[in-house]
């Protein structure tokens, strides 16, 4: 039985105020979770979120790592200063980051593995756009991007890793797959997981994202191979983050 992930996107918003705000009633409202639950957050409040997280049962996580380790990157943040503020997660390969900043199927591959390695849970984004599903090639666009993945991690670190689809075109947009949308798609991942390391891609969570709220997660999270959700605009939102992890 895997036990389901419901982890925040924040993304590109907060404020020191919205921060402390949020996660003060996310905190109040959290009782006895019968999931694992995080927040990724933008990298300048790792700090404040770590210190307002501590002790509490949801983890901090960033949305991006470089693939590199130290050195001359301007402006890229590396694992182990994730790390040091204690984050359990980072999120890699959004469709943010490979829409607007050119991220291909190998970065982020390399991302994941080196995110494992220093000792991280990569969250693996993957999601097909709509010309794309339109035109009948979700499972090869989506194919191609866990199997960048899987070319490249080490068979015992399979179980490291969460892998999360998110079809471009629900994301941000009031649009949602339906369970069985969803759940073919999440079933071809773990089929493709399974070929690499049978045993561990049947731990492995495969998260759902893309306009999951309140109304539609509890038929999402019901299905067999949806374990958990990245959750974006719903996250910012104490009452329906707290709802849908009840849902979980
Ligand atoms: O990573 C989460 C995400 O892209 C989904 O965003 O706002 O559709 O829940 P949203």
């Amino acid at each position: 039985m895997r036990r389901k992930l419901v982890a925040g996107n924040w993304k590109m918003n907060g404020s020191i105020a919205a921060n402390a705000l949020l996660l003060a009633e996310i905190k109040a409202g959290l009782g006895n979770a019968a999931c694992d639950a995080a927040v990724c957050v933008p990298a300048p409040y790792f700090a404040q979120c770590q210190a307002l997280l501590s002790g509490s049962a949801i983890a901090l996580g960033a949305q991006d790592m470089s693939a590199h380790d130290a050195g001359a990157y301007t402006g890229e943040v590396s694992a182990s200063m994730l790390l040091e503020f204690s984050c359990r997660y980072v999120i890699v390969g959004h469709s943010e980051r490979r829409a607007y900043f050119g991220e291909t199927n190998e970065l982020v591959a390399q991302k994941a593995v080196r995110a494992i390695k220093a000792g991280l849970i990569p969250i693996v984004c993957v999601g097909e756009t709509l010309a794309q599903r339109e035109a009948g090639r979700t499972d090869v666009i989506v194919g191609e991007q866990i199997d960048a993945v899987l070319s490249l991690i080490a068979e015992n670190d399979l179980s490291k890793i969460v892998v999360a689809y998110e079809p471009v075109w629900a994301i941000g947009t009031g649009e949602t797959a339906t369970p069985e949308m969803a759940q073919e798609v999440h079933a071809m991942l773990r089929k493709r997981l399974s070929a690499k390391n049978a045993q561990a891609a049947m731990q492995v969570k495969i998260l759902y994202g893309g306009s999951m709220k309140p109304e539609n997660a509890k038929e999402l999270l019901a299905m067999p191979d949806i374990d958990g959700g990245l959750i974006g605009g719903a996250a910012l939102k104490a009452m329906d983050f707290l709802s849908i992890i009840r849902a979980a």
